[in-house]
């Protein structure tokens, strides 16, 4: 009732414009009085992915409105929490990403192919669902005039740079993923600054929790160690197992990803997301997970993957000064999380669903042969 009376008031201030049906002044009403009042849009691209499906209930729970949509070419559909207005589209369609970003506030940015040992052997399929897909959206962005596009880059951007990446130094990316990647923040820089959208590029890098792929051969280690375990099945491992990585628990991240697309200081801004603290090598991961599930553990030894990082971690002294970043879960708690939602939906066996498009002697024989 308040909201009408103000809007009664503006068309009696301002006049109405009966051909478009709203009143004139209709952005200042909307800005302003009733702000409280009127839900704000946002869209999540990847929204049936693990990071778009736990930031559509972060914003959920703040009110807002959100939309999103998913080709499933990943993800899993039951992970697209019930209020999010879903479609299945594909980003690479402009004409449909046209019209669903209608009205649409902020966008995010999750959906892709987010394959980097992969992409060595089937970039054209992993770099459409990148680069493609992030050139279809950041244009139906513009041309809906979206408030704020946030874009879901990876650490992969980084490379071969000594570690811990800071978000200050050249990218130098060393696979088509990353490439891709780096390809898409360069992207959305110029369009954006060329039209005049706010833009954030977040940079997250081993981030694991419910609803991540267990079933996928080609991404997502701890799931598939998990999954393998759970079937009684020994984890395969890259090269000696002496990698390391940094791993952080998705609830610790989805804060720091929702102030990217809501917080003034966030605009133009390059940010990790992600900690720095128990850096741990494959091997040790492997460790973790057979103590939590009891598992006699005796890992599978492979080949290195071409183009792999030896180290790959990320700092993350920006997200802690701009945002107050400070993650509270371990590793192990995390972990045990993961467990109990894969032993809740039950194991599952591995689905190659994507085609490798270079075989050649480099191609992993676990892929080349579906060892998982
Ligand atoms: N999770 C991490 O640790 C991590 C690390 C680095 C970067 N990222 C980036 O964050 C984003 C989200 O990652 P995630 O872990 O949630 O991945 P995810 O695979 O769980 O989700 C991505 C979703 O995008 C969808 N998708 C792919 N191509 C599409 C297309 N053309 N149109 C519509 N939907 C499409 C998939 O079906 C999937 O559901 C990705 O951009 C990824 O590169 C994530």
């Amino acid at each position: 009732m308040d909201g009408l009376l103000i809007f009664l008031r503006y068309c009696l201030k301002d006049g109405f414009d009966y051909k478009k049906g709203i009143a004139l002044s209709h952005k200042k009403w909307y800005n302003t009085e009733v702000s409280k009042t009127v839900h704000k849009r946002v869209f999540i691209t990847g929204v049936a992915g693990f990071l778009g499906s736990h930031l559509a209930d972060a914003f959920i729970k703040k009110g807002w409105h959100v939309a999103g949509c998913d080709s499933l070419i990943g993800g899993y559909l039951d992970n697209v929490p019930e209020k999010v207005e879903f479609y299945q589209y594909d980003c690479t369609y402009l004409n449909s990403m046209r019209k669903i970003l209608k009205g649409i506030d902020i966008v995010y940015h999750c959906a892709a192919t987010a394959y980097e040992g992969f992409s060595v052997f089937s970039p054209h399929i992993v770099t459409k669902n990148i680069v493609d897909a992030t050139v279809t959206v950041i244009t139906a962005a513009i041309q809906n005039n979206v408030k704020r596009f946030v874009l879901c880059s990876s650490m992969a951007r980084y490379g071969t740079n000594e570690v811990p990446f800071t978000e200050d130094m050249a990218p130098k990316p060393q696979d088509p993923y990353g490439i891709g990647k780096y390809a898409t923040e360069l992207m959305l820089r110029n369009l954006s600054e060329t039209h005049g959208m706010e833009y954030v590029i977040a940079v997250p890098h081993n981030i694991i929790g419910p609803r991540q792929k267990y079933d996928d051969p080609y991404r997502n280690v701890a799931s598939i160690m998990i999954n393998l375990m759970l079937r009684k099945r020994q984890p395969i491992i890259y090269g000696d197992g002496q990698q390391k990585r940094c791993f952080s628990f998705v609830q610790d991240d989805i804060s720091i990803l929702e102030e990217l697309g809501t917080s003034e200081a966030a605009v133009g801004e390059v940010v990790n997301i992600g900690p720095d603290k128990e850096f741990v090598t494959i091997n040790q991961l492997a460790e973790v997970l057979a103590r939590l599930l009891k598992f006699k553990l005796k890992p599978r030894y492979y080949p290195d993957r071409p183009n792999e990082v030896k180290f790959a971690n990320c700092s993350a002294d920006k997200a802690r000064r701009l945002f107050g970043y400070n993650p509270t879960c371990d590793l192990e708690t995390g972990l045990s999380e993961m467990i109990s939602w894969i032993m809740s939906r039950g194991t599952k066996p591995f689905k190659y669903h994507l085609d490798i498009e270079i075989v050649n002697d480099k191609t992993p024989k676990t892929w080349k042969n579906k060892l998982f």
